[in-house]
């Protein structure tokens, strides 16, 4: 595997839809030599709705599906499973590296606040846990966390429905409680879920021109070649045209996807893979 062009196997990056997206472009920035196998769990999403159990089970199959496909590492790219599966994808397929997006926004949240009032919009699988605010926490002990669950803000950017008058009202509804506040209002938003990145517009506006919008994708980037790099695992390349696999409408995972990648993707350049066989 490891020869004149370093290791050539794929990584593997998984989502329950296509919010993961967001973060492979940041992936593709940092490591453009590396080939990528991207998983899109669309038949099952939402993620964010279900119980720690399922979305842990959901993760170990997804991750499974990449590891048959021998991929060399894994990027979790969606925060609701990295809240609640990492350690359980950490056990299964150790030594394998597994990376999350938890971390990495919370390592950006932290280096973007000056006041240390932070709030994170994310799913409720996310905010349950209450993975972030531990994550920011072990970083900045004082600072004040807000987590606020924003699910119908997966469904708008699943939808593509990205702007106009009914994100802008979504976006008000979630978060002018928290940012109409005065002096108290944060000052950092971390976009805490994949699929948010594609609405920014929106929650920018409501959350106030001062606010700091924070994700987790170039942080994550940034980890993973690291962590390739430790390992001596990454590729001198070149690239080969990503890979995607959908467990659901190939169709509508080619034309929505592009919007959360900024890259044309053809429908034949997407597999329809089952998890559950
Ligand atoms: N994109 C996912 C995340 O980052 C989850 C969206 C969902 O399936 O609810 O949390």
């Amino acid at each position: 595997m490891s020869g004149d062009k370093g290791d050539v196997r794929p990584l593997g990056i998984f989502d329950s839809g296509m919010g993961g997206l967001t973060v492979m472009r940041a992936v593709r920035r940092a490591l453009p030599q590396e080939r990528i196998i991207y998983l899109g769990d669309t038949a099952r999403l939402p993620y964010g709705t279900k119980s720690a159990d399922t979305v842990t089970r959901y993760a170990l199959q997804a991750a499974e599906h990449l590891v048959a496909r021998d991929v060399k590492a894994i990027l979790v790219a969606c925060n609701t499973a990295s809240a609640n599966a990492l350690p359980a994808l950490a056990r299964a397929f150790d030594p394998l590296p597994i990376i999350g997006v938890v971390e990495p926004g919370a390592e950006a949240a932290v280096a973007a606040t000056r006041s240390g009032n932070i709030a994170v919009i994310a799913t409720e699988g996310t905010v349950r846990g209450g993975a972030y605010r531990a994550a920011i926490h072990a970083r900045m002990p004082y600072a004040k966390v807000t987590e606020i669950a924003c699910p119908l803000f997966v469904a708008l950017a699943e939808e593509g429905l990205t702007q106009g008058e009914i994100v802008r009202l979504v976006a008000s509804r979630y978060l002018d409680p928290v940012f109409g506040a005065g002096d108290a209002r944060p000052d950092t938003l971390v976009l805490g879920c994949t699929h948010f990145p594609v609405l920014a517009e929106a929650i920018q506006q409501a959350a106030g021109k001062d606010v700091t919008l924070v994700d987790s994708a170039e942080t994550a980037a940034a980890d993973l070649a690291r962590v390739l790099a430790a390992r001596g695992l990454l590729s001198k390349g070149p690239a080969e045209s990503p890979q995607f696999l959908a467990t659901d409408a190939a169709a509508r995972f080619a034309r929505i996807g592009q919007l959360f990648l900024f890259a044309p993707i053809n429908e034949d350049q997407v597999t329809l893979v089952d998890l559950s066989a």
